[in-house]
């Protein structure tokens, strides 16, 4: 791996099918952690770098074969880490994405011919894991539901019923130590004091200096 795996910063990585309200969550959390006297670093994948601009518009304009597909997540990660993610844990930060490589194994996974197993090789191979993942857990008729009433949005080429039933067994195959399960169906206030259960203790077990300055 090019990369290291380890940092003086804390990597948090927001993962969930569409409509669980990573977004809403993620902007919560960012401003308790500002509170808190942290300046985060939000980023997402996919980027809005060239590969994140092409894998955007083909949830539109029609999807990329499952490889090309699954190259241009590579790319796109590959650049974002060397340029924004790295940097940034390398000087200290907090930083939160919005989806990382479990979306791949998700996503990529599940196409056909995809294997998650062998896609979750490949990214961990290629790519440091973060401190942690909240993953905001929802049946998919409910995220499906809340994409039409809430955002007014049609669901794209991403969005089909079935595809997120897979990516979503697919997170439930990941949860584990640093992947941890949040229900996202109770109200926004209830997810996030969940969400800034888990970060806490993660942030706090690489600062020991952040209990004081919670509570000061
Ligand atoms: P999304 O965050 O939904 O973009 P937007 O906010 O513009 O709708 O990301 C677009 C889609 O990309 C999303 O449905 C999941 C998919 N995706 C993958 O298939 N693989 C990946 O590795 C990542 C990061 C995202």
């Amino acid at each position: 791996m090019e990369f290291p795996t380890e940092w003086p910063g804390v990597f948090l990585v927001f993962e969930g099918i569409d409509g669980t309200g990573k977004s809403t969550q993620i902007r919560l959390l960012e401003q308790r952690l500002c509170a808190a006297g942290e300046a985060p670093l939000l980023s997402r994948e996919p980027t809005e770098g060239p590969w994140g601009r092409r894998i955007r518009e083909s949830a539109t304009t029609g999807r990329m074969t499952p490889p090309e597909e699954l190259q241009a997540f590579i790319h796109d990660r590959t650049g974002h880490l060397r340029e924004l993610v790295l940097p940034a844990l390398a000087a200290g930060r907090i930083v939160i994405l919005d989806r990382y490589f479990y979306s791949t194994i998700a996503y990529q996974g599940t196409r056909p011919g995809g294997d998650p197993a062998v896609v979750r090789k490949t990214m961990e191979t290629l790519f440091p894991p973060p401190d942690l993942v909240l993953w905001l857990d929802l049946e998919p008729s409910e995220a499906l539901r809340r994409i039409t009433a809430h955002r007014g949005e049609i669901p794209n080429e991403f969005e089909r019923e079935e595809g997120l039933e897979s990516a979503r067994k697919v997170f439930r195959s990941l949860a584990g130590d640093r992947f941890r399960r949040i229900d996202a169906l109770p109200n926004e206030s209830t997810v996030a004091a969940a969400v800034w259960n888990e970060a806490q203790s993660v942030i706090q077990a690489k600062r020991p200096q952040w209990v004081a300055r919670l509570n000061p």
